[in-house]
């Protein structure tokens, strides 16, 4: 499966902190806020990927990971010139996906849950048509959400609507078969002159091959376009990484443990940023590695 990270927009709610760059290459606590979904599409297997960002940003982000080699990865970039809607990914990114299976996650989407990268695989694997995830919130007329019938099945997808009829926001996350970019062709711009990735999932669901999958309250959500938000998520990461003594969205980490690098380039990654608590740990995860000594919660997942 190919993945794609949409890390474009102009991200005007975060002026003027987006004044100076992408609003996904803003600081989540310790990192930079695009690790977050690739370490999501890492989880789910993927290492062909394929970043899509203002045509002005593309120096930065290739300069962040390059060809993606150093974490056994592929990644590729693309300019969007115009913010013209997330489903306009699939336009940009055509060449990339080849009529193969592909996951779009948004740059600025982060997903935690111990549960999170066994739920990806297993509906990567059983993929017919599209995936899409539904995680409940408390304000869903922000989101698309999910209408649901009394088995759980997707009704409808309404954008943010003023009475939701669920609780199931829909999160930046989806897969989808080789005939996305085809679909996508056949979308006329909404009235903002947009190709809403909602009538993309439509379109599916007309054809009866949309599928939800619930991310169950064992998963957190977070977008962060916001100040609030964007605060909210480092505190999260924050809290988290120091109650339990991990990091969360570690590429180097993870790279390791899904076998795409060995334990000795992982930590001369880590040895690379050793100055810093962040560089530290990764040669610990490394040094734990090569011991035999993996986090059992997190091989389990693997
Ligand atoms: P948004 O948050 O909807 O847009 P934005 O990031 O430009 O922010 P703002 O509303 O504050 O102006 O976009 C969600 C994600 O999708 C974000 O990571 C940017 C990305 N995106 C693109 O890359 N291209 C697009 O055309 C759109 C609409 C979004």
């Amino acid at each position: 499966m190919k993945g794609i990270i949409l890390a474009g927009g102009n991200g005007t709610r975060l002026q003027p902190l987006t004044f100076v760059g992408s609003k996904q290459l803003a600081p989540v606590y310790d990192k930079p806020m695009i690790y977050y979904p690739l370490s999501v599409l890492m989880l789910a297997g993927i290492q062909d990927i394929l970043i899509i960002t203002r045509p002005a940003e593309l120096p930065v982000f290739r300069s962040l990971f390059g060809d993606g080699r150093q974490l056994g990865l592929n990644i590729d970039y693309a300019g969007q010139d115009e913010p013209r809607g997330i489903a306009d990914a699939f336009r940009v990114g055509a060449d990339h996906i080849r009529g193969e299976e592909c996951a779009l996650i948004l740059g600025d989407n982060l997903f935690h849950g111990a549960n999170l990268p066994s739920l990806l695989r297993r509906s990567a694997r059983k993929l017919r048509g599209c995936v899409l995830f539904g995680h409940q919130v408390a304000d869903p007329q922000r989101f698309g959400v999910a209408e649901i019938d009394a088995r759980g099945r997707l009704v409808s997808i309404e954008e943010k609507p003023e009475r939701p009829r669920s609780n199931l926001a829909i999160p930046g996350l989806y897969f989808f078969d080789g005939g996305v970019v085809d679909v996508t062709k056949g979308l006329t711009p909404s009235a903002r002159g947009e190709l809403e990735i909602t009538d993309v999932l439509r379109a599916y669901l007309e054809e009866g091959t949309a599928e939800l999958v619930w991310l169950g309250r064992g998963v957190t959500w977070l977008d962060t376009g916001t100040h609030e938000t964007l605060l909210d998520a480092a505190r999260f990461v924050r809290d988290v990484q120091h109650r339990q003594g991990t990091r969360l969205g570690c590429i180097e980490e993870i790279a390791m443990y899904m076998g795409f690098i060995q334990p000795e380039d992982c930590h001369a990654l880590g040895a690379g940023m050793g100055n810093s608590p962040y560089g530290q740990y990764v040669m610990e995860r490394a040094r734990d590695f090569s011991l035999g000594l993996p986090p059992v919660e997190f091989m389990e997942e693997i």
